[in-house]
């Protein structure tokens, strides 16, 4: 069920500090504003170090703020007494899959938290298939948790996560340690997932994932230094140059292209676009392949 505009996150005046009332204070985070809307997807970008994992934990009250409110729906997540139902309307998955896996055998992993809820026999079997179908596990349900590779544990993470039923799933850099074709398929889910009506907000250095997402947030030490849609953000190579982050491959391309060829566009944020504005200037007509399949889904 999604209804459209209703925030399902905000964030108002957010300030953290590691280590506060010490004599080594570190401001993580410095006043940030942000809402986040039902069935939104919102990717966190920014150097090393901006805050983005900070931020992210308040949105399941892993952290609550040293100044400022962050409300999950209608709870604030100082109120303890909501913290269950915080947890269970937003999901986190972390960047090292071998951390989240807590069964031995993929389906029952899956079925570890909702059990742990309480949820009845047949729910519980419905939730676990169709985490898995979500994303492509469902031949290796009754493998060995451990022999899974780094992608598939990760897409395992997801499922769990998934079976918990969230409204909102928040992924600090879950492709970070997984091989091109791992992060391929990863980007492809939380791209499915969002179609499906999920919120999904990802902090990532994989700027081809920041592109799939509605909305880019900048952070730069602790700050929003620039949030707007992929095609605003990445159009502002050199700020974002100076914040130590990249441009998405294609526009980079694009870029290079465009300081030999007059009036090249510089506005592609993928592929598909980079070839387009190339058949365009070829004056050819662009013949696209067939979408390749993936395994998943
Ligand atoms: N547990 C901690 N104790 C003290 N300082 C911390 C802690 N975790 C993070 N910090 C500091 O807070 C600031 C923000 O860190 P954070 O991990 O949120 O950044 P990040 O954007 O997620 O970085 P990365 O891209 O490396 O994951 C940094 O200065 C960091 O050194
Ligand atoms: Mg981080």
């Amino acid at each position: 069920m999604i209804r459209a505009e209703e925030p399902l996150i905000r964030v108002e005046g957010l300030h953290y500090t590691y280590q506060a009332g010490t004599p080594k204070p570190i401001p993580a985070l410095r006043g940030i504003d942000l809402t986040v809307q039902a069935g939104e997807y919102v990717a966190v970008i920014g150097a090393n170090g901006s805050g983005k994992s900070t931020l992210l934990r308040h949105f399941n009250a892993l952290l609550l703020p040293t100044a400022g409110n962050v409300w999950v729906t209608k709870w604030n997540t100082r109120d303890t007494v909501h913290l269950r139902d915080i947890r269970s309307t937003v999901t986190m998955v972390f960047q090292v899959p071998d951390d989240q896996i807590v069964a031995s055998v993929v389906e029952e992993d899956v079925a570890f938290g909702p059990e742990n809820l309480g949820v009845p026999e047949d729910e519980l079997h419905q939730r676990v298939d169709w985490a898995l179908a979500a994303v492509g596990l469902t031949e290796l349900r009754h493998r060995a948790s451990r022999l899974l590779s780094s992608g598939q544990k990760q897409r395992l993470a997801i499922a769990a996560a998934l079976a918990m039923q969230p409204r909102c799933l928040v992924l600090d850099e879950a492709t970070a340690m997984l091989d091109p074709a791992g992060q391929t398929q990863v980007r492809k889910i939380l791209h499915q997932l969002h179609q499906d009506g999920m919120t999904i907000i990802s902090a990532t250095h994989n700027m081809a994932e920041a592109v799939q997402a509605q909305r880019v947030v900048v952070l730069s030490e602790g700050r929003i230094a620039i949030q707007g849609d992929p095609r605003f953000v990445f159009a502002q190579e050199e700020t974002l140059h100076a914040l130590q982050l990249d441009v998405p491959y294609p526009t980079r391309m694009a870029r290079m292209l465009a300081t030999v060829i007059r009036d090249f566009p510089t506005d592609v944020l993928t592929v598909t676009e980079l070839a387009e504005a190339i058949s365009m200037h070829l004056g050819q007509p662009l013949e696209l392949r067939p979408k390749p399949t993936t395994g998943v889904r």
